[in-house]
């Protein structure tokens, strides 16, 4: 996770840009006890009160269904959730900001780099750099960067929560979610856990977003592959897919494959994603990290 100055504090029309602290639904009239319940509940920012299901509210202790329509009353008025209209839609995706991948080939096909306010996923077989490619170049970098080590599913929703609480505390640009599955590959073995694991994936990549929308913040994953056993593998060769499925596929916005090239060289080519055309670039894995290829 990268910590970065704050760029734009300020939105294009001069007003303060989220996230909103969750202490100022006080000044709406919620009671100090209550938003102190909201904050043992997992909730530090007003946004995480505004986007959440009335269901999950009601799992805090200590809150009355009555008390949770008045928070999410005082929550839905600082924070904008209606229609908008074009224009200020436009406006939004102007706040988008790109953080460079390292390579400048692939940034090109980017249009940038990885977005922020949502998620990227990055699939691929062992070696093909996946852990590489974070853009996270240089020793000046890495005094801003948090870092946990998830042990269990359990273990790594817990941890997006406590990213979650450093995110209200500080301002942060980058999520990133090594092997956001493998621990889902062995916390739930066989078919039938199957629907138990999606389920659990389902609410940890619907966390993910939230906090993409939340803070503002570029998520990047990255996805192992199966080898896909079909009846089209006796014809095109084996196929890889990543894993997680549907619920997976559906929560990244944008989806990139990487495979191996000639020695250092990786290709990476969209797969999927809301505005980009499907493309190739290629880049290189050096001592010093994610670079472009010199030929
Ligand atoms: N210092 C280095 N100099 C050159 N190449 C390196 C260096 N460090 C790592 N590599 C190369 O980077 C590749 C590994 O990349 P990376 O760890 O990102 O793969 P990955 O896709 O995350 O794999 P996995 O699925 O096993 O996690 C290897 O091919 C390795 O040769
Ligand atoms: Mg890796």
């Amino acid at each position: 996770m990268e910590q970065e100055e704050c760029a734009n504090e300020e939105g294009v029309t001069g007003e303060p840009h989220g996230p909103f602290q969750l202490e100022q639904l006080e000044a709406c009239g919620i009671a100090a006890t209550d938003v102190k319940k909201l904050r043992e509940g997992g909730f530090y920012t007003v946004e995480s009160v505004a986007y959440s299901a009335k269901k999950e509210l009601l799992k805090i202790k200590g809150l009355s269904e009555a008390k949770v329509d008045k928070i999410t009353e005082a929550a839905t008025k600082l924070v904008p959730m209606g229609f908008t209209s074009a224009t200020q839609l436009h406006e939004q995706r102007a706040e988008i900001i790109q953080i460079t991948s390292g390579s400048k080939d692939l940034d090109k096909i980017l249009e940038g780099g990885f977005e922020t306010g949502s998620i990227t996923e990055i699939y691929g077989e062992f070696r093909t750099g996946k852990t590489q490619l974070y853009g996270l170049n240089g020793a000046d970098v890495l005094d801003n960067v948090a870092y946990a080590r998830a042990y269990n599913t359990d273990h790594q929703s817990k941890l997006l929560m406590e990213a979650a609480s450093m995110m209200a505390e500080a301002r942060f640009a980058l999520l990133i979610v090594d092997s956001a599955t493998a621990l889902y590959r062995t916390d739930f073995a066989g078919r039938g856990e199957l629907s138990a694991r999606q389920m659990h994936l389902g609410r940890f990549l619907r966390s993910l977003q939230k906090m993409a929308d939340e803070f503002g913040i570029a998520v990047v994953m990255t996805n192992q592959v199966v080898a896909q056993v079909d009846g089209a593998a006796m014809f095109a060769g084996p196929q890889i897919k990543p894993i997680g499925g549907n619920i997976m596929a559906h929560a990244s916005t944008t989806r990139l494959a990487l495979r191996k090239g000639r020695g250092e060289e990786r290709i990476c080519k969209i797969i999927c994603s809301p505005c980009l055309p499907e493309q190739e670039a290629r880049f290189a894995i050096m001592p010093e990290g994610v670079c472009d290829v010199k030929d």
